[in-house]
């Protein structure tokens, strides 16, 4: 295990406490936390919703995710020492609720102590939630507010939020989560890119065909539908996560890792995204919808069946990107994500140019370039393909291989899922592992224009079962630049 770094004492409030996100990621992160004693004795976690809950109501609807079935002994004793430090306060964001002096009682007086408010609600209250905790005196020096994407719906409602919050706390105090940041993998391709001579001088159009990123998961909006069907795939996935990875990938070397160096990379690279224009959407976007499958080997239900009604919400998009610079001019980045696909695979994968001039037999075999593939989830792991010649005698016989670095054979540990470091890194107050409120707004510049671009007409909703690779549709998006997408599985 990597030693710890202890971290200053902290009191957290999470708002939503209630809610999903507050039960299956966070509770569980700070526990885990917890259980590694990186939780300073005198810190405080306060859970605050609506609902009229004692505390011991609230840490039996918390054990459900944050002590899962079969949890060890130790493990619950461990639990119950943790639990019994989160404190529970029924509070109205709108009104008088008497919650809110509660609330102020139970924080640390001191001024300086890092407080942290964990908005885990509905974007649209982000705004009247700070204005809340400023109006009650709750907003210390010490303050910090996390808010979870997304962050509105499009680039309007994003300011809106953006300035609201920004009336409350001062931008360096506002943590806006894209938990893709948090994970190892991702974390690891700023190293991979910028600790290495190797790559760099051929990662540009000079070096590189395309690049394409993959998220693709097997599950299906299951109890998330309600609130999926007012966002879909493209403001749910790829306006955040698939753009954070996308700058990560194309942005130019920082002058150091410090926040605003890297966040203001990234920036030129939202920047320079093009805008799809309507009369390109056909050819630039598909977008989908599950139907009735098996997937995880048991049969699943249509999305709309999910929903509850027919419904026009994409659950896949594949889009063709293209950023504007001298950098990646004509190096196309192939963006796909999805719910209720063949398998849970998170990966992007670089594809370099073919070397100039083949000097190999053609009878040798075929010659293929190299590959670089960062698979960011399940089993995590760098790999590059690389040409070789396969050993023995008989004259030279081409061979594909890999160079591979597998993350659970090259590392003997376990690492903290992505919330657990975020939340170590806002009460460090590392601001590098956050979107920066211009990233945001440019994201969603660049969103919007697809939206506005794929009306029925241009980009129809393709259907797919459950189970599979996506509408067959999103294969014509690469094989009309005669290219395909990587397959993990085919040899
Ligand atoms: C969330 C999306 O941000 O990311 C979910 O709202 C999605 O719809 C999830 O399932 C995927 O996260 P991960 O870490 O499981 O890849």
């Amino acid at each position: 295990m990597a030693e710890l770094v202890p971290v200053e004492p902290f009191d957290i409030v999470i708002f939503g406490a209630t809610g999903d996100l507050a039960r299956r990621k966070l509770i569980p992160a700070l526990f885990h936390r917890w259980c590694d004693g990186q939780i300073p004795e005198n810190s405080r976690i306060i859970g605050v919703a609506r609902d009229e809950l004692t505390d011991a109501e609230f840490h039996e609807r918390a054990a459900e995710f944050g002590l899962p079935d079969g949890a060890s002994e130790q493990r619950r004793e461990r639990w119950a020492e943790f639990i019994a430090h989160v404190r529970y306060i029924a509070a109205d964001i709108e009104g008088e609720s008497p919650g809110w002096a509660a609330l102020k009682d139970a924080l640390d007086p001191n001024e300086d102590k890092i407080r942290i408010f964990y908005l885990a609600l509905p974007p649209s209250i982000y705004g009247k939630t700070c204005a809340a905790i400023g109006a009650h005196g709750l907003n210390t020096r010490g303050s910090r507010v996390i808010l979870e994407k997304p962050i509105g719906r499009d680039y309007h409602s994003a300011r809106l939020i953006n300035e609201a919050v920004g009336a409350v706390f001062p931008e360096n105090s506002i943590f806006r989560i894209d938990h893709y940041l948090g994970k190892e993998t991702v974390q690891n391709l700023l190293i991979l890119r910028f600790a290495n001579m190797l790559l760099e001088p051929v990662w540009s159009a000079g070096g590189i065909d395309h690049v394409q990123i993959t998220v693709a998961e097997s599950l299906g909006a299951g109890t998330r539908a309600s609130y999926y069907d007012r966002s879909g795939a493209l403001r749910d996935m790829v306006q955040n996560h698939i753009l954070q990875l996308l700058c990560l990938v194309a942005m130019e070397p920082p002058a150091s890792l410090e926040a605003d160096a890297v966040r203001a990379e990234k920036l030129k690279v939202l920047r320079a995204l093009r805008l799809i224009k309507a009369d390109q959407a056909g050819e630039a976007v598909v977008r989908g919808q599950y139907q009735a499958g098996i997937s995880d080997g048991a049969s699943a239900p249509a999305y709309a069946e999910e929903v509850g009604e027919e419904s026009k919400t994409e659950t896949f998009v594949a889009i063709r990107a293209d950023i504007d610079n001298w950098r990646w001019a004509g190096v196309p980045f192939y963006l796909r994500t999805g719910k209720r696909m063949r398998a849970r695979r998170s990966e992007i994968i670089i594809q370099f140019k073919p070397v100039p001039h083949d000097i190999i037999n053609a009878d040798a075999g075929v010659m293929q370039p190299n590959r670089l593939v960062i698979r960011l989830q399940p089993d995590e792991g760098v790999k590059l393909m690389m040409m070789t010649k396969d050993p023995g005698p008989g004259g030279v016989r081409l061979r594909y291989v890999p160079l591979n670095l597998s993350y659970a054979e090259t590392f003997d540990q376990d690492y903290p899922d992505a919330y657990e470091r975020l939340l170590m890194a806002v009460v460090r107050g590392n601001l590098g592992l956050f979107m920066r409120r211009d990233e945001v707004e440019a994201a969603w510049r660049w969103t919007d224009a697809v939206v506005a671009a794929w009306t029925d007409g241009a980009c129809p909703l393709q259907f797919y079962p459950a189970g599979s690779d996506g509408p067959d549709k999103a294969s014509l998006l690469l094989s009309r630049d005669g290219r395909e997408w990587y397959d993990a599985e085919r040899p």
